[in-house]
C-alpha cells in the first residue's frame, strides 16, 4: 500500500489550451483567454476548500510575448478587468495575490491594478496564497539570480535554500505541478523549484479544466509515493 501523504501544500500549474479552446469554437484567441479566466476562479475557489496553501499560475512566459501584439493587448485588457471585478471578493475570501516575472511591458495601467492586486491582499493570515507568473521564465531567473550573488560580493557560500532568495519567484518548491492542454513539458516554467515536484499532465483544454478534474488531481498527488531519492 502506498504511504498516504499529506495534501499538496503548493501548487503550480501551466493553464495550457485558451487557444485551441477558441478555435474550436470558432471564437477569438481572446476570448480563449476570457474563459481561462473564469476556470482560474473556480480552482482558486477550489484550492481554498482543499486548505491548499499556495497556488503558482503560470499566466504567461517570457516567450509569450512573441506572441501577436492584438493578443498580448488583449490579456493585458482581461488582466486589469479581472483584477477590477475578482480581487474585493478573493480579499474576503482571504486570498494574498502576488504577482512575479518582466510584466512592466503590459503597460502602466496594468502596472497599477498588479500593484493595487498585491497591496490590496496583503493580508495578514491568507487562507491561500495565489502567485501569478506573469512574463516569468526560469532559466532567465536562475542566470539574473547567479548575477545578484557576483554582484553582491558576499563571501558565504551559497547553499540549495539560500539560492532561492536570490530569485525573482518569490516562491520554494512546488508539491504538484499540474498542465492542462496534453502537452508534456515544463515550457521554462519554475526550473529550480520544480526539481522532486510530482508532475501531472492532463489532456483537458483549460477552459474545460473543472473543479472535480482538480480535485481529482489533487486525490492522485495524496495517493503518491514521495521517497525525494531516499529508500522508503
Ligand atoms: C495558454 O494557452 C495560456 C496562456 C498563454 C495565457 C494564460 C492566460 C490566462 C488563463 C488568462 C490570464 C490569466 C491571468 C491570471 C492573468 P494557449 O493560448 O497557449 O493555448 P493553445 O496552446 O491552445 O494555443
Amino acid at each position: 500500500m502506498p504511504k498516504i501523504v499529506p495534501k499538496p501544500i503548493h501548487v503550480g500549474i501551466i493553464m495550457d489550451g485558451n487557444g485551441r479552446w477558441a478555435r474550436s469554437k470558432k471564437l477569438s484567441t481572446t476570448s480563449g483567454h476570457e474563459a481561462g479566466i473564469k476556470t482560474v476562479r473556480l480552482i482558486v475557489e477550489e484550492s481554498i476548500r482543499h486548505s491548499i496553501a499556495s497556488l503558482t499560475l503560470y499566466a504567461f512566459s517570457t516567450e509569450n510575448w512573441q506572441r501577436p501584439k492584438s493578443e498580448i493587448l488583449g490579456i493585458g485588457k482581461l488582466l486589469i478587468q479581472a483584477i477590477k471585478d475578482q480581487v474585493p471578493e478573493l480579499k474576503e475570501e482571504g486570498v494574498k495575490i502576488n504577482f512575479f516575472g518582466q510584466y512592466k511591458k503590459f503597460g502602466s495601467h496594468a502596472l497599477k491594478m498588479i500593484k493595487f492586486a498585491e497591496d490590496d491582499t496583503n493580508i495578514k493570515k491568507p487562507k491561500l496564497i495565489l502567485n501569478i507568473a506573469l512574463g516569468y521564465g526560469g532559466r532567465s531567473d536562475i542566470v539574473s539570480a547567479v548575477n545578484k550573488i557576483i554582484n553582491s560580493k558576499q563571501t558565504k557560500k551559497i547553499t540549495e535554500s539560500s539560492f532561492f532568495s536570490y530569485l525573482d519567484a518569490p516562491v520554494r518548491e512546488l508539491d504538484l505541478m499540474i498542465r492542462t492542454g496534453g502537452d508534456k513539458r515544463i515550457s521554462n516554467f519554475l526550473l529550480y523549484q520544480l526539481a522532486y515536484t510530482e508532475l501531472l499532465f492532463v489532456e483537458t483544454l483549460w477552459p474545460n479544466f473543472s473543479q472535480t478534474e482538480y480535485a481529482s488531481c489533487l486525490n492522485k498527488f495524496i495517493r503518491t509515493k514521495r521517497s525525494f531519492g531516499k529508500r522508503i
